[in-house]
């Protein structure tokens, strides 16, 4: 049985004190609940956000992480760093990150190796655009994707991976993929992990849907049986719609 897993990404939202004051009113949602909850939240908040979450059962993560442990990368933040505050997950390679950041599948690759080195779990994103997609060439390009990301990713360290399938066209457009499509993109995803590794580590392996997911089509993108979990913009940002979707 893989555990459901619900992870709120802030992206470039919340100042240190609104972040403060929303984690007070979202820390309890993972009690009482089979469903893993995490928030990414931007790197300032995170020391004081992890403060707040002692005791819950709410799970804290980055949003980027950088391969090097230290030294001369102006602007970025190291995985001894986010290891001492004590994260638990990372997002890496982000589609907005591919996109504005120039991220690649290589640059993945490190951050994704350097984090399991350090203890800290990737939530591995992958995803095609809209132009990919209407050319029929969705599944080629998220084969791709998963294949680097894992190059030289050990059996051993599988279990502590989360993969996002984020369709690009999806994020932040009000546009869901039909959970149908979602499921059927996951599934492939699934086939790709068994071949590279084998079928227990594929059934074993958590996959979650992004983009656009909302209270009102978690429980579809949810009940969809290879997808096991969302990770969620938007509506990660605001109460009532977060608790929503953990109780999806
Ligand atoms: P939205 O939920 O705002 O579409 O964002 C999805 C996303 O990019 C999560 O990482």
């Amino acid at each position: 049985m893989r555990r459901p897993i619900i992870a709120g990404n802030w992206k470039m939202n919340k100042t240190l004190s609104q972040s403060v004051d929303f984690i007070k009113e979202i820390k309890h949602l993972g009690d009482n609940t089979d469903v893993e909850v995490v928030v990414c939240v931007p790197f300032i908040s995170l020391d004081r956000v992890k403060k707040e979450l002692e005791g819950t059962n709410v799970k804290l993560g980055s949003q980027n992480i950088h391969w090097e442990e230290s030294g001369a990368y102006t602007g970025e933040v190291s995985p001894l760093m986010l290891k001492e505050i004590g994260i638990d997950y990372a997002i890496i390679g982000h589609s907005e990150r591919r996109q504005y950041f120039n991220e690649t599948d290589e640059t993945v690759n490190k951050k994704v190796k350097t984090s399991l080195n350090h203890g800290i779990n990737p939530i591995i994103c992958v995803g095609e655009t809209l132009e990919e997609r209407e050319e029929n060439k969705a599944q080629d390009k998220v084969k791709t994707q998963v294949i680097k990301a894992l190059k030289g990713v050990e059996e051993n360290q599988m279990k502590d991976i989360v993969l996002a399938y984020e369709p690009i066209w999806a994020i932040g457009t009000g546009k869901t993929a039909s959970s149908e499509d979602a499921n059927e993109m996951i599934s492939f995803i699934r086939n790709i992990i068994e071949d590279i590794y084998n079928e227990e580590i594929s059934e074993e392996i958590r996959i979650q849907y992004g983009g656009s997911v909302k209270p009102a089509n978690v429980t579809e993108i949810m009940n969809q049986p290879d997808i096991d979990g969302a990770l969620v913009g938007g509506a990660s940002l605001k109460k009532d719609d977060f608790t929503d979707l953990v109780r999806f």
